[in-house]
């Protein structure tokens, strides 16, 4: 399901700034040489993404699923200097591709890929996050929010992706509920009920919920 009109997503793209030469070159190589490369977050989003961190300008930024790296690259651009980025996917063959454009993009020492289970990383890492981006499997991201939560500083945001599920977490875009619609639908619910953050449900691309720990 598209949510905006074709033509209004192409005005959208045509008037936000371009994707860096890598950017283009990542986007590119993963829709011609990677598996399921609708999970790149895009042009769009990316340069959403590098936006709030510029906004944000953290000093360490948590990303939960890497795929081929393009969000971890956005996210990157709003580093303090000094900072890191810890970019998790259990996927080790995306590895040396990955590694390959962190290199390409001079951010080998900031941004520090982890091979493995988010579930079993992320209790492993001993940092106060600025940013949070969550972007693996949606079973999970319930599990994630909770492992989380205490490391993210006070007024630092999390940001989950495909929080609207191709539509079909709305009732009649659901022929019937299977697993990942209903975590996702568990998720926006608990999000959104959570009395220690201010949230926003964002409809952009498959949805983007950004919260805000008070
Ligand atoms: C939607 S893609 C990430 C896209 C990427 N953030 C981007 O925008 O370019 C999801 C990734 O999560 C990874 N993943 C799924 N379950 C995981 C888990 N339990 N631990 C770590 N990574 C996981 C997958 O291997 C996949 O590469």
């Amino acid at each position: 399901m598209e949510f905006l009109d074709e033509e209004l997503q192409r005005y959208a793209e045509d008037h936000t700034s371009a994707e860096s030469e890598l950017l283009h070159k990542v986007n590119r190589q993963t829709h011609l040489q990677v598996l399921k490369p609708r999970m790149l977050s895009g042009h769009l989003q990316g340069r959403l993404l590098a936006m709030f961190s510029q906004m944000i300008r953290p000093k360490q930024i948590l990303e939960v699923g890497t795929y081929t790296g393009y969000s971890a690259l956005c996210l990157a651009e709003g580093l303090q200097p000094g900072g890191t980025l810890h970019t998790i996917d259990k996927n080790e063959e995306l590895e040396d591709r990955v590694l390959g454009y962190f290199k390409e993009a001079g951010l080998e020492d900031s941004i520090k890929l982890h091979i493995g289970n988010a579930l079993k990383i992320i209790p492993s890492l001993d940092t106060a996050f600025d940013l949070v981006f969550l972007d693996a499997d949606k079973i999970n991201y319930a599990n994630y929010y909770d492992l989380v939560f205490d490391k993210v500083a006070p007024g630092g945001y999390i940001i989950a992706d495909n929080v609207l599920w191709s539509g079909k977490v709305l009732e009649k875009y659901r022929k019937k509920l299977d697993e990942d619609t209903a975590a996702v639908i568990a998720f926006n619910k608990k999000i959104h009920d959570d009395t220690r953050v201010e949230n926003i449900l964002l409809p952009v691309r498959d949805g983007l919920l950004v919260a805000r720990k008070l």
